[in-house]
């Protein structure tokens, strides 16, 4: 088995596979292993990723295909917008793309769900690759299939299910982001091994060190199990009717953070604090002991991101918490830790302990 490789179900009985590698160079047979070679191209990316990696890609991906177009738009979230999409749809249509092209969305997640959603809609639909450069990319946005954009002050308003053609990472475009970037993937990263898989976040912990050089084999076979573990939720439970509720353990205090914050805060660092203000609920219902609750202050603590927040008033987080879109008729759907790897959905916490939780995160 190539352990650079992750077979991951698309729908029914087909698969498409996830390459981690250290260069760009494998794309173009990873290209051709789908039979996705002869198809005119049109690489998605924005203005910061573009001039790094684009003009790389591309003399890769000519080996593959007869035309690459290139369409760029201005970097950060402010550009996740249907205007971006229509910009994107009028260079599809100028350069001639059809049916059968290929986008290949190149940059962090805000470039995979702008770009996946493009290739949802363009034509009723075409095929698309992500090549995603943040560990936030990585380890979370391409796997998963849902794309989309904002709308007005609404995050991912619009969107669409549009599963990849195939996913390739090359591992060492991590050397180029920044380094708060790089700490809220590691929030995705730890959320993971909190959610189902112990063992990893003992791992991910232990080897701090070496996570933090970037050494490529640790950081693939940590990627890869990130991967592994979103692929194996999304594929029993595609449109999160259940299980996948689970990958939102930590988000629906850190939204509420994000959006008090207005957007200051980085999302990552948002979903470490969401997880300890979770952890201290579940340490209140004798859930995780003191010790596995100062455990997850210390996975966030080691990978420099926040577990407090300053400025806020608790009535204000708790409110904003539970305008969070993850309610169901009224009543909170919250992931709760029990131990360090094993998480469940409540419906039943209460107001008193998610200020409970809330207070525990203030400062
Ligand atoms: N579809 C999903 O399932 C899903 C899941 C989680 C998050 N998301 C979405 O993902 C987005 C966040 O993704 P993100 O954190 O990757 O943000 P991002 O795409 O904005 O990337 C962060 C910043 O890093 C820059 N960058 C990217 N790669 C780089 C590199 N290798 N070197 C230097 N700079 C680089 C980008 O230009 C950007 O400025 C949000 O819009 C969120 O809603 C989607
Ligand atoms: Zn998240």
């Amino acid at each position: 088995m190539d352990t650079n490789v992750l077979q991951v179900k698309r729908d029914g009985d087909f698969y498409y596979p996830i390459y981690f590698k250290n260069d760009f160079e494998g794309l173009a047979d990873a290209i051709r292993a789908e039979g996705l070679n002869g198809r005119n191209l049109c690489i998605v990316s924005d203005t910061t990723v573009a001039p790094l990696y684009a003009e790389q890609l591309k003399s890769v991906l000519l080996t593959v295909s007869p035309s690459v177009s290139l369409f760029v738009f201005e970097a950060g979230e402010s550009s996740k917008n249907l205007n971006t999409v229509q910009q994107l749809y009028k260079a599809l249509i100028e350069n001639k793309h059809d049916r059968k092209s290929l986008i290949v969305a190149l940059g962090g997640g805000v470039v995979g769900d702008l770009a996946g959603f493009g290739a949802a809609t363009y034509l009723r639909g075409i095929d698309f690759i992500q090549v995603p450069t943040t560990l936030l990319s990585q380890v979370d946005s391409s796997v998963g299939g849902k794309t989309g954009v904002d709308f007005d002050q609404y995050k991912n308003m619009v969107g669409a299910f549009h599963q990849p053609r195939l996913v390739y990472m090359n591992l060492n475009t991590l050397r180029t982001l920044p380094a708060e970037q790089f700490a809220c993937g590691m929030g995705e990263v730890l959320k993971t091994g909190l959610i189902c898989d112990s063992a990893f976040y003992n791992f991910v912990c232990e080897n701090q060190q070496k996570i933090q050089e970037l050494d490529i084999s640790l950081l693939s076979s940590m990627i890869r199990r990130c991967c592994e573990i979103k692929a194996g939720v999304v594929e029993r439970d595609p449109k999160e009717q259940g299980e996948r509720a689970l990958l939102n353990l930590g988000h629906t205090i850190g939204h509420a953070i994000e959006k008090l914050k207005n957007f200051q805060l980085l999302h990552g660092q948002c979903v470490a604090i969401g997880l300890i203000a979770a952890a201290k609920i579940s340490q209140k219902r004798n859930l995780l002991t003191e010790e596995e609750y100062q455990q997850i202050v210390h996975g966030c603590s080691i990978y420099h991101l926040p577990v407090y927040v300053t400025d806020l008033a608790a009535e204000d987080v708790l409110d904003a918490t539970k305008k969070d879109k993850k309610m169901e008729q009224g009543q909170i759907k919250f992931v709760l830790m029990k131990g360090i790897g094993t998480s469940f959905v409540d419906r039943t916490v209460s107001d008193d302990e998610l200020l409970y939780g809330i207070q525990e995160i203030l400062r």
